[in-house]
């Protein structure tokens, strides 16, 4: 599919009838745009006796934001954390939506994997029977792309590095049709360039469809309008508990579709956007490069997706830091020091397990625009944790035997919370003036006109803003395009 070719029109009628049957047999229902941005107000059916995370097309029905604590029945406002003064050590309000409610791979992934899916299916554009749905990612994207190819009733390839969380490939072994549909690229994290090499080569076979989350803008679409929306309500509610500004969203950057929501509460808010990379590989501050461990973010190149021109800040955190705290929130040590010495809230402690590595990645960026800003108590920041501590035990395990051989004890702890939260540098923070965006921008052009193939012209488009702000108006098209599907597979 050619990523400036938006699906909104009928491509084959044949590829969608096949697709409908499927739908009908499966029993699937497919959510609209509509209804994942609000699923409460739109009343979109849930069944709560189905596990949200079984293979059960059920769980379509919950790939939304508002999944309660159960993560079974819809709740009015989606599950955050506002972190206190006494983690963070700055006034600002730090407020963190929580991806782990998402079904089936516990993370908002599957979010952009269901959107990208379905817009080719409800076109017919992709058909289930006979094509593989090709998810190249660093992790969390191909899961969701496995899961949603799963109730769809077609084959999902996982393409990722070798270097993931063994985490991952375990929940991949479980949910792929056959092991060969998990494909391992050389590397780790930063190293996206093999990943397309790899899924070029996939793609020579017809049957192949390479569903690229760094080039689908239905990947930005979907993230504007519901992220957007779903962070929305948030502000409402912890606004309308005590006022606030909306000074900020922040998101650490792999694909940059979860940044997108950032343009949303721009336009509503007047919230600065402010995309985050690792320290160590530190692409869009200083044209950088290099291999880390903030597992989901940081791929060494400036997404098609990525609306630079519409942010404001940058911010880099290093992996030492991600690590360090990843220990310090998932260990009797690191807790006990949170609860005692640094008094933290217990029910703040408590949620600490809600946070991945790229989760703290966001929180520790959130500090340190709250701090370059020099926020107040009456400022909010926004953020994400895309998924939670339980896909990384074994990256901590490494962690320990590489830093803390004799163990991460007190004294660990309490090294750890004054370095990286209460002491956090305040490296690697810069504003953008138009040059700099400009500069970030152009750094695109080396991969996607020169190494992908993107027409000059079309890449260029992206500079204007009316170009991102049309594209949210595929919504309501795509609404009506699942509608119609839904009630031709009699799923309506
Ligand atoms: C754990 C994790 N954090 C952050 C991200 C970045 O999200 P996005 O691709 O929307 O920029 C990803 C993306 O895969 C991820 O898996």
């Amino acid at each position: 599919m050619h990523p400036f070719k938006l699906p909104v029109d009928l491509a084959d009628r044949a590829t969608r009838e096949r697709a409908v049957a499927r739908a009908r047999e499966a029993r699937v229902r497919l959510p609209t745009f509509d209804e994942i941005a609000d699923p409460v107000a739109s009343r979109l059916p849930a069944s709560k006796d189905v596990d949200p995370d079984r293979p059960d097309p059920a769980n379509l029905l919950r790939v939304h934001w508002h999944n309660g604590p159960d993560r079974r029945a819809p709740a009015p406002v989606p599950g955050y954390v506002e972190l206190p003064e006494a983690l963070t050590g700055v006034p600002a309000r730090i407020i963190v939506a929580l991806g782990e409610r998402f079904p089936m791979i516990g993370a908002h992934k599957v979010l952009p994997a269901y959107a990208c899916l379905v817009v080719r299916l409800v076109t017919g554009m992709f058909d289930p029977t006979r094509q593989r749905a090709v998810w190249p990612s660093t992790g969390n994207y191909c899961r969701g792309g496995v899961a949603i190819s799963r109730l769809m009733g077609c084959r999902g390839i996982a393409v990722l590095p070798e270097g993931m969380s063994r985490e991952r490939f375990e929940w991949l072994d479980r949910w792929v049709a056959d092991p060969a549909d998990i494909v391992r690229t050389p590397g780790t994290e930063s190293n996206v360039k093999e990943i397309y090499d790899t899924c070029a080569a996939l793609a020579r076979d017809p049957a192949n469809d390479v569903i690229n989350q760094f080039s689908e803008f239905a990947n930005y679409v979907v993230h504007r309008h519901c992220t957007g929306k779903a962070m929305e309500k948030i502000f409402a509610h912890v606004a309308g508990k005590r006022p606030a500004r909306l000074a900020a969203f922040v998101a650490c950057t792999g694909s940059a579709g979860t940044l997108a929501a950032g343009d949303y509460l721009k336009e509503k808010f007047g919230a600065k956007i402010v995309p985050v990379e690792p320290v160590e590989c530190p692409t869009m501050l200083y044209n950088g490069y290099g291999a880390h461990n903030i597992q989901g973010i940081g791929d060494k190149h400036i997404p098609l997706i990525h609306n630079v021109m519409n942010s404001d800040m940058v911010v880099a955190v290093s992996d030492r830091a991600t690590d360090d705290v990843n220990l310090l929130f998932n260990s009797p040590a690191g807790l006990d020091h949170l609860k005692t010495r640094a008094r933290v809230p217990a029910a703040t402690v408590e949620a600490l397990g809600s946070f991945g590595i790229s989760s703290i990645g966001n929180v520790l960026a959130a500090i340190k625009v709250a701090r370059h800003l020099d926020l107040g108590a009456d400022d909010a920041i926004l953020t994400v944790a895309t998924d939670n501590a339980s896909l990384y035990a074994s990256e901590r395990a490494k962690v320990l035997a590489r830093d803390y051989p004799k163990g991460f004890d007190a004294a660990a702890a309490a090294g750890a919370f004054a370095r990286h939260l209460t002491g956090l540098d305040g490296d690697h923070v810069r504003k953008l003036d138009h040059r700099e965006r400009r500069r970030i921008f152009n750094l695109g052009y080396f991969t996607w006109v020169e190494q992908q193939g993107i027409a000059l012209a079309d890449f260029d488009r992206r500079l204007d803003q009316g170009f991102w702000n049309g594209l949210a108006q595929a919504v309501p098209v795509w609404n009506e395009l699942i509608s119609a599907f839904n009630r031709d597979a009699g799923t309506a």
